[in-house]
């Protein structure tokens, strides 16, 4: 970049992870480098280990180098892991920091398939796991113990939106070693820094946002500082995590436009949220950004803005009236995941787990997804739908 001068979110979006050094670097986009052998020159250079010799395909060619370049840039990571999912980035890292015989807190709302892995192969391995309290903050403090050897963190929980207190909970477990890490795929690396809140590792499920396309499964790993990012690179070499190029391309190509995507959802997302406040249907709108959330001051605090996604809890319905809701809607898709270009809903109840605090809500809680449809047509979609609960 030409002037020493911090240049903007956007502009570093566009400008970062565009290697000089690859071959085609007269092409916008990196290209798609697709390799398992790289060649060397002589035999000798073979186990010469040299930095800038290019080993073999699994550690990546220079497709997924540009793309961890932009998201250790977006994350202000010193170093990253890409895995084949989100899901993937989460159990791996976690792999990486728990010990045999170790203690291992986590956020009660944490992601199911998460919680999933943690208890049905996690647990199997000799760890103890035990949820905490989302709202713990610095009372975490007692739960902590001489074996803890990691928190994780998932800020909000993309469920229930509850918010965890990062830099209480960093300050905490770094004077006591403890290794920290977040998923943190709700704030897209771009609405949440929270390596420079102190946390070790930034998660990301790029599925979502990164991509935005709803069309390629991808994780990634930000690490803090060098020494966390090798532990993290060193488990993916010996364990052969590795990703294609051309799904590492289509997430870079994802990312260019993730920044414009992500304000018109924030906005949208808002709109929607603010007009279901209204609606005698609704018991509860969960959205970090409204300032009834209960965690209002610690979004303000942390966050620099709020993503597409968002809850509310209906008033007590039978389940068949909120199957009619949902199927009465034409523009909101009905499946998992989010963060695409086009908007999403789903009902949640089958998949909230909860042991440290149970879920007590008496209403249904129906999830959207906002996508970049005009806000008026999806709030008159969704005030049709809502026909279907009287
Ligand atoms: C909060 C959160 N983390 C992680 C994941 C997993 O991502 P992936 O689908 O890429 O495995 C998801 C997917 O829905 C998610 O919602």
């Amino acid at each position: 970049m030409s002037t020493d001068k911090p240049k903007g979110a956007h502009t570093r979006l566009v400008h970062t992870g565009r290697p000089k050094h690859q071959y085609h670097a007269d092409l916008v986009n990196p290209a798609i480098e697709r390799a398992s052998t790289i060649l060397f020159e002589r035999a000798a250079d073979l186990y010469a280990h040299k930095p800038d010799q290019r080993f073999y395909g699994r550690m990546g060619t220079a497709t997924q180098t540009a793309l961890c370049d932009a998201i250790a840039d977006l994350e202000g990571a010193a170093g990253m892991v890409l895995t084949p999912s989100g899901l993937a980035a989460c159990t791996m890292a976690l792999q990486v920091v728990c010990k045999t015989g170790g203690h291992l807190l986590v956020s009660d709302s944490v992601y199911g398939p998460t919680r999933g892995f943690l208890d049905e192969v996690l647990a199997k391995t000799g760890i103890k796991i035990e949820y905490f309290d989302p709202r713990a903050g610095a009372a975490l403090k007692r739960q902590l113990r001489d074996n803890t050897c990691a928190i994780f963190l998932e800020s909000p929980g993309s469920l229930t939106l509850e918010i965890n207190d990062l830099p209480a909970i960093a300050k905490m477990a770094r004077s006591r070693g403890i290794t920290t890490l977040i998923d943190n795929t709700w704030g897209a690396g771009w609405f949440l820094k929270p390596l420079a809140l102190g946390i070790d590792y930034s998660i990301q499920a790029a599925t979502k946002y990164h991509t935005g396309h709803s069309d390629v499964l991808m994780g990634a790993i930000a690490a803090r500082d060098e020494t966390s990012a090798k532990r993290m690179a060193d488990y993916a070499r010996l364990g052969g995590i590795t990703v294609s190029p051309d799904d590492a391309y289509l997430v870079l190509r994802g990312m260019r436009t993730m920044g414009v995507r992500l304000e018109r959802q924030e906005q949208s997302a808002l709109s929607i949220a603010k007009w279901f406040r209204g609606r005698d249907e609704v018991e509860q709108v969960l959205h970090p950004a409204l300032p009834e959330h209960p965690d209002h001051a610690l979004w303000q605090r942390d966050f620099s803005g709020s993503s597409g996604l968002f809850s509310i809890i209906l008033k007590p319905v039978p389940t068949k009236k909120v199957y009619a809701f949902l199927d009465r809607l034409e523009l909101f898709g009905l499946g998992f995941s989010w963060g695409g270009f086009e908007s999403l809903a789903i009902h949640c109840d089958p998949q909230i787990r909860r042991t440290a605090n149970p879920w007590t809500a008496a209403g249904p809680l129906v999830r959207f997804s906002i996508g970049l449809e005009d806000v008026d047509d999806l709030i008159a979609d969704i005030e049709a739908g809502l026909e279907e609960l009287d």
